[in-house]
């Protein structure tokens, strides 16, 4: 059974270097076998979660129901005043309703986490952020993490041009998927326990 990558991921800017960012993990972790769900930010113009309501819209629910079948998970975060988005928290956020579950929140599944910004410093920033949530939500990030700086030779037309910053972003998504590969069984049970 092949594992199943969730990637979330991106902003609603036209050519969002972040949301291709999210590909190019996305697709490594194809190559090595996933399969790949992509929820992309016009995927997650969703209502501000609130613990309170019950109900869900049919993108809240479609979100939360993939983050109950993942096997792995890639986030891609643009840094926004050095720190992850509002659109990628609040999906994030979302996490809450498996609070409750067998298998609670991002227990045993890698994540990848991914930060794109202007500078290097906001990059790290965001790397850090991810890594942050992906431990308070119980789940594994990665060895390898990427901050990844948006300039005129990295990338341009909507694309990542720089060999080794595709390498890097590659990476993520084949260490999500190698980890996602061991652990499956085990997170699997969990879920079904
Ligand atoms: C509201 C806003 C805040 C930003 N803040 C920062 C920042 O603090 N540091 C930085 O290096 N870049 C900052 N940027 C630039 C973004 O990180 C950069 O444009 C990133 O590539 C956005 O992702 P996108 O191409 O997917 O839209 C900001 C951009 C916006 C729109």
């Amino acid at each position: 059974m092949k594992p199943l990558i969730v990637g979330v991921g991106g902003t609603l800017r036209p050519g969002s270097s972040s949301e291709a960012a999210l590909q190019l993990a996305l697709d490594a972790a194809r190559e090595r076998g996933a399969e790949a769900l992509c929820f992309s930010a016009k995927d997650l113009q969703l209502p501000h979660y609130d613990p309170c309501v019950l109900e869900r819209t049919a993108g809240q629910l479609r979100l939360v129901a993939a983050f109950r079948r993942a096997d792995g998970v890639v986030i891609a975060s643009p840094g926004y005043h050095g720190a992850v988005s509002g659109l990628i928290k609040n999906a994030i956020d979302h996490a809450e309703d498996l609070a409750l579950d067998q298998r609670a929140y991002f227990s045993d599944l890698p994540v990848g986490c991914i930060g794109v910004a202007y500078g290097a410093q906001a990059a790290t920033s965001v790397l850090h952020n991810l890594r942050t949530i992906a431990h308070a939500l119980r789940g594994l990030p990665t060895p390898y993490g990427a901050a990844v700086v948006v300039g005129e030779s990295s990338y341009t037309h909507g694309r990542w041009i720089d060999p080794a910053t595709r390498e890097r972003l590659a990476l993520v998504g084949t260490q999500v998927t190698t980890l996602a590969t061991a652990l499956a069984p085990r997170a699997r049970h969990k879920r079904i326990a």
